[in-house]
């Protein structure tokens, strides 16, 4: 008998060390998925399947294992150790070991009456309700499932002149569109007489000489040939990132009676079978003119500052490059973004003030160019007058590079701007975009989270 006790205390030890937890999915995992997973892991949301359930959950708990603890999701890419920004993705280190320790225990579902209410979502609007949407002609995304990269247009008339507060891009499918980034040009009265006769939408992989005729049917010029007027970054979208709103006050811009806003580049995921995408804008008008537009600068390629050396990587070969830009006046940055294509291997950048301190702004220790998010500060940054700001990138292309579109590897180099003509995926790039306002005293303590 005495034996039997020692021997089922002992088998008890056992299993609770390794195989038993009391960590539960109602109680302890579900409040961890629902407000670092769910957000694109839901119906209507950016990522291929949804975690809204025990049982979602549950079938794939050995990926979210492997995925939570490598950090590859949820996805932020940017070193939290060097800066931070708004609308952090992270899981802190104690989040990370109760996943790990629930799985690993065996993932018990407990009693659903712990279970929280599942946060709400608007499939329609991230911002609020849209004075207007607008949609994008529909593009047949073909299931070869391959990466797809466009240029997508799409013309706009309005009655008159308005006041844009904010513009949201919304996909009409889940997990086809992976990210957009959209500028507006803007048609001054009587500069072009037709927005609508161009075509809508240039592959970015497409042949040199093809793709230079193809970029100009899509007639984005004037009628005399110059280039309108354009607001960069008007809209962009990424997964769980549908618009770059600021609070009052801050950003805006005016929309001319004709525009066309380009989505250059949109990329599409790759998908099995042909799926087709019919994206739309929500348009957030303001009565009143934009108090702060801001400002955008770009280093690097077609940018304002030079890349040092050149940015040409040769095959089976790891390049280091930069590029600095001296700021003339006293700044206040709202929002970077570091852009490189598929060979990217890593990313910093920082400046340097004339007395020689320090301004960290972001360290992407390893390069994923499908999370190319527009980070924002928490608090606008000052940067003053006369400092540096210094860009480093690493490029990767070895066969070790599993983005590598080449195999064997082929030299690869950026292209300069021919007429608008730049970007094709297949080629390099490496910009860092910086919006920025003039600083105003106080600007530091200006918070950019919109309530
Ligand atoms: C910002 C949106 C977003 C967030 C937040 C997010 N995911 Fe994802 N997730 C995606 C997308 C999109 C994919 C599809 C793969 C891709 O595009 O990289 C994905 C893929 C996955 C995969 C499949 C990976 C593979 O290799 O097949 C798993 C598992 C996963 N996510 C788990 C999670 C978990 C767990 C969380 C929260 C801790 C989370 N995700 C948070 C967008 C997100």
């Amino acid at each position: 008998m005495k034996k039997f006790i020692i021997l089922s205390f002992a088998v008890s030890i056992i299993l609770s060390c390794g195989t038993e937890t009391d960590l539960t999915f109602s109680k302890d995992i579900a409040p961890i998925i629902y407000k670092n997973c769910t957000p694109c892991h839901r119906s209507g949301g950016a990522a291929p399947f949804s975690l809204t359930t025990f049982n979602q959950v549950n079938r794939k708990k050995n990926t979210i294992l492997g995925v939570t603890q490598s950090g590859l999701m949820p996805p932020w890419p940017a070193d939290i150790n060097y800066t931070h920004f708004l609308d952090e993705k992270y899981l802190s280190e104690g989040d990370k070991q109760k996943i790990k320790d629930w799985i690993n225990g065996g993932a018990p579902q407990g009693d659903i009456i712990h279970l929280p209410s599942l946060p709400l979502f608007n499939n329609f609007s991230r911002v609020g309700n849209p004075d207007t949407t607008v949609w994008f002609d529909s593009i047949l995304v073909t299931g070869n499932s391959r990466d797809k990269f466009y240029i997508a247009t799409l013309p706009i008339e309005l009655d008159e002149r308005k006041y844009v507060r904010a513009m949201e891009f919304l996909p009409n499918e889940n997990n086809l569109v992976h990210h957009m980034n959209g500028r507006l040009l803007n048609y001054e009265d009587g500069a072009k007489t037709s927005i609508t006769q161009g075509n809508r939408l240039l592959n970015l992989e497409l042949p040199e000489t093809d793709y230079i005729q193809q970029f100009n049917a899509l007639q984005l010029a004037n009628d005399n040939g110059t280039r309108p007027s354009q607001i960069n970054s008007a809209v962009n979208y990424l997964p769980g990132v549908e618009a770059q709103i600021y609070p009052k006050g801050i950003g805006g811009f005016t929309m001319n009676k004709k525009s066309i806003l380009t989505a250059d580049d949109i990329h599409f995921g790759p998908i099995p079978q042909d799926k087709w995408d019919h994206s739309r804008v929500n348009i957030f008008f303001s009565k009143e003119p934009p108090k702060r537009p801001i400002n955008e600068v770009m280093l690097g390629t077609n940018g304002a500052s030079k890349i040092i050396p050149p940015l040409v990587v040769p095959p089976n070969k790891v390049t280091q490059h930069t590029s600095f830009l001296k700021i003339p006046e006293d700044i206040s940055i709202l929002t970077i973004n570091p852009h490189m294509h598929l060979l990217g291997k890593s990313f910093k950048a920082y400046a340097i003030k004339p007395n020689k301190d320090t301004i960290r702004l972001i360290s992407i220790p390893k390069w994923d160019f499908r999370w190319q998010y527009f980070y924002t500060f928490p608090k606008m940054l000052k940067v003053p007058a006369g400092s540096i700001v210094y860009i480093e990138a690493e490029f990767d292309n070895t066969i070790e590079n599993q983005n590598n579109p080449n195999n064997p590897p082929i030299e690869v180099r950026e292209r300069l701007n021919n007429g608008g003509a730049g970007m094709r995926t297949t080629d390099e790039m490496l910009q860092f975009i910086i919006t920025w306002l003039p600083y105003q005293e106080g600007d530091e303590n200006v918070s950019l989270k919109v309530k």
